[in-house]
């Protein structure tokens, strides 16, 4: 097992309520939640594999796959939906230069669509860079792609 995780690990209680918590520093720190990530939170939390696997594959804010250096996740669910989130997408995907549930390797950027973030009241809800952003304005989105492009 990596220090990371071992670290991560650490920091933690072995019970099964810190899984979810454990998954997300994982993900903050790797960018991903590698196989082996995968199998330590199992023994660790004393939950089956297969579980951590439902898991990790049921909320859509978890990856098994690195992604790229920037994320844009445009919410396409219902709420956010009615609330203009295809406008957003198409936006972010004029901008960006990358279609939705693509990803541009030249600028280090991917664009992905869930349908819920679980925060609905802040519809449209756009996570960028692990950061969410709630009622964004279609106006807003080219100050955002200027950031995110802005950084490193
Ligand atoms: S529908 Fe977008 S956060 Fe739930």
């Amino acid at each position: 097992m990596t220090e990371k995780l071992e670290t991560i690990l650490a920091s933690l209680p072995a019970e099964r309520r810190y899984l979810i918590l454990f998954l997300h520093l994982v993900q903050q720190e790797l960018d991903y939640l590698p196989e082996e990530a995968l199998r330590a939170a199992a023994d660790y939390f004393a939950v089956p594999p297969a579980e951590v696997y439902g898991l990790v594959t049921f909320y859509s804010a978890f990856r098994l796959k690195p992604g790229c250096r920037h994320e844009v996740t445009v919410c396409q669910g219902t709420a956010c939906h009615v609330r203009g989130a295809g406008e957003l997408a198409a936006e972010f995907s004029r901008l960006l230069g990358v279609r939705p549930g693509d990803k541009n390797p030249e600028k280090g950027v991917a664009l992905r669509t869930v349908n819920c973030l679980g925060c609905c009241a802040l519809a449209p809800v756009v996570v960028v860079d692990g950061e969410y952003q709630g009622r964004v304005q279609v106006s807003k989105v080219p100050e955002i792609v200027k950031k995110l492009t802005g950084k490193k």
